[in-house]
């Protein structure tokens, strides 16, 4: 989704701002801009639809020089992709300029009144309403007045006054044509971290551009606004004046990750999984006492087994995650799961028992609808916990406990390593929630044994690559698939379903094996593969006569099974074998194969893998 830099200091920025927004590429976007002040010339900006390649042409034929600017890649909310939509907007007639994500829920009326006022709009968006209302506090400003004499003051106070009219979440970073040497950006749900380097400052939107120039940074909080010069930095409280920013070292997992070889992330981090799984697992196992530990949940194993259910929510993958963890929480604990979009949760005020204990599963801490959904349930009172991959993301922050995957940054928007590290979590945490409870010791360590075995098997199933790569190729042009598995492999099916939808544009179904009498049967034909996960589990029986139901109306079969599974190779027209695992860690070797099949079939039909159309790594609006 959106991503903002910005920077101010002795060099040209946009040597920076270029490489940044590249940084801020897999994020998912749809135009790109940069904007840059050299005085006596105000602020000239270069923006337009398509890549960053692009972008960096146009700055190539005609230069935008100037040690200080921002730069900003939009995915499209209010208006259209197009030039004149892409960020920075002006403000008045080129007095200020404006990177923006977020969503300004209020903008039709601002823009009404500005309108009245005089302002002339050039975008259809939101953020343009921002750069006018910052406009129109400036003309306020006394023209005699020395700002910088007074720590720019004034200039703060402008700011302010346009922001607290604004409704809605934003992440902003400002140019001002009269103020030449300064920088603004300011928070309210839209994180923005500034980098603090030897003569200059950076804002980025996530760390990623950051490495490589700075490993100071001062995390910008909501409601707070910054104000930077080459050499100074001072934070305010939009409502609550000066602000101590505390200035912290960037984790050195931040991002900055190198595609090492590999053709994309994708590729890349599907191989990193074993690893993943591994550092998920770091530290967290206990062989003595049969169970795992975490560090971070801030509660005592007295108050986790008051927890009578355990609410899960998330969103895309990570709310598949959930549900392969509601899976294992209820079989080895016994405990009650609920699992929920967390865009659902947010407003649907749902009755929950005074014991409840809510777990937002998110890769990056910044989806907006499970932050929101946890600052909600946060709010009534209950406990909440994040699993997270970002380390000091909002989500990691905001929850009063939590577990850090240590998965490493996922730059594919497609998630893979995310996902089975998730998984490795949420099956920790069964084991730990059923030691707690009716878990057994031998049970316990049988299951902490399996733990140990899982990324070996991981890594045993990354072998099936080239196997499903010839099967991708032979399905590659088939327009529907139905993906199917029960119990544990159901959000399997969930997940390799929406792997294929997300990078190939291939409509895909997931659905729980039998279920799919009730409906999506009726898609079966000759031209429909179904894609079977069948473990060596309770239901293999039942699976296999699904499949048999597929076959006997024509549609062609590709099975997932364990290793020595030979009955499947009389029915099934596709095979391929993964290492056979306890069942409530199945869906993490099994899913390997349908990452291939997902990235392989997106090859074929010559999809962008790492930046698909229309969708966004973090999704920072509702
Ligand atoms: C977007 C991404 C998905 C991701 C989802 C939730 O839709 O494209 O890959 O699963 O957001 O993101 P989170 O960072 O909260 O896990």
């Amino acid at each position: 989704m959106c991503g903002i830099v910005g920077y101010v200091g002795g060099r040209e920025a946009t040597e920076f701002l270029v490489q940044g927004l590249r940084r801020l590429e897999y994020r998912g976007y749809d135009s790109a801009g940069v904007a840059t002040i050299a005085p006596p010339r105000g602020i000239q900006v270069t923006k337009s639809t398509g890549r960053i390649e692009h972008l960096d042409r146009l700055l190539a034929a005609t230069p935008s020089p100037g040690s200080i600017g921002i730069g900003h890649t939009r995915w499209a909310t209010h208006g259209p992709a197009t030039d004149e939509n892409a960020h920075p907007h002006y403000g008045g007639e080129g007095a200020v300029a404006v990177a923006h994500n977020g969503v300004i829920e209020n903008y039709q009326s601002l823009k009404d009144r500005l309108i009245a006022e005089g302002y002339r709009f050039r975008s259809q968006t939101d953020t343009e309403v921002v750069a006018h209302l910052i406009d129109s506090q400036l003309k306020r400003l006394d023209p005699a007045a020395d700002i910088a004499a007074v720590d720019y003051q004034p200039l703060f106070r402008a700011v302010q006054l346009a922001l607290r009219q604004l409704q809605g979440t934003y992440g902003l970073a400002i140019l001002f044509r009269d103020y030449p040497t300064v920088l603004v950006a300011a928070r309210l749900g839209s994180p923005l971290i500034v980098g603090v380097g030897q003569g200059e400052h950076y804002v980025a939107s996530d760390a990623s551009p950051l490495v490589g120039q700075t490993d100071r940074i001062v995390r910008i909080m909501d409601n707070e606004v910054a104000l930077m010069t080459a050499d100074k930095l001072r934070v305010v409280h939009r409502d609550q004046g000066p602000v101590r920013h505390l200035v912290s070292v960037l984790d050195a997992d931040s991002g900055g990750a190198e595609l090492g070889g590999f053709a994309h992330y994708m590729l890349k981090e599907i191989f990193e999984q074993p690893e993943a799984i591994r550092n998920a697992m770091r530290g967290r196992l206990d062989m003595d006492a049969a169970t795992t530990r975490f560090g971070g949940l801030n509660l005592s194993p007295q108050q986790l087994r008051q927890a009578k259910r355990l609410i899960l929510t998330g969103c895309g993958t990570s709310w598949h995650a959930g549900l392969v963890g509601k899976y294992q929480i209820e079989a080895l604990a016994r405990v009650p799961v609920e699992v929920e979009y967390a865009s659902e949760l947010r407003y649907s005020n749902p009755p929950l028992a005074g014991n409840s204990l809510l777990f937002a599963i998110t890769q990056s801490g910044e989806t907006a609808d499970t932050l929101a959904a946890l600052r909600e349930i946060k709010r009534k009172g209950y406990p909440t916990m994040a699993i997270c991959n970002v380390v000091g993301s909002t989500i990691a922050q905001e929850a009063d406990g939590g577990i850090y995957l240590h998965a490493g940054p996922e730059i594919g928007v497609a998630s893979t390593k995310a996902f089975t590290s998730q998984c490795t979590v949420l099956a920790m945490l069964a084991i730990y929630f059923g030691r707690l409870h009716h878990l057994g010791y031998d049970a316990g360590l049988r299951a902490v044994e399996e733990l140990q075995e899982l990324p070996g098997k991981v890594g045993r199933a990354l072998e099936t690559g080239e196997a499903v790569k010839r099967i991708a190729e032979k399905y590659a042009q088939a327009n529907n698939f139905l993906y199917l598995g029960r119990q544990f492999n159901f959000p399997a099916a969930l997940e390799g379903a929406l792997k294929l939808k997300e990078i190939s544009y291939v409509h895909a179904e997931g659905y729980p094996a039998a279920e799919m009498k009730h409906g999506p049967i009726a898609l079966v034909d000759e031209n429909t593969p179904s894609v079977f996960l069948i473990a060596r589990d309770s239901v293999y029986d039942k699976v296999m006569a699904n499949v048999q139901e597929i076959k006997a109306r024509g549609g062609p079969v590709i099975a997932v099974v364990c290793e020595g599974d030979r009955r499947i190779r009389s029915v099934a027209d596709d095979v391929i074998e993964v290492p056979a695992t306890a069942d409530f860690l199945q869906p993490i070797v099994s899913i390997v194969p349908l990452q291939f099949l997902a990235y392989y079939i997106a090859l074929a039909r010559g999809c962008d893998v790492d930046k698909p159309r229309n969708l966004a790594k973090s999704v920072t609006v509702e």
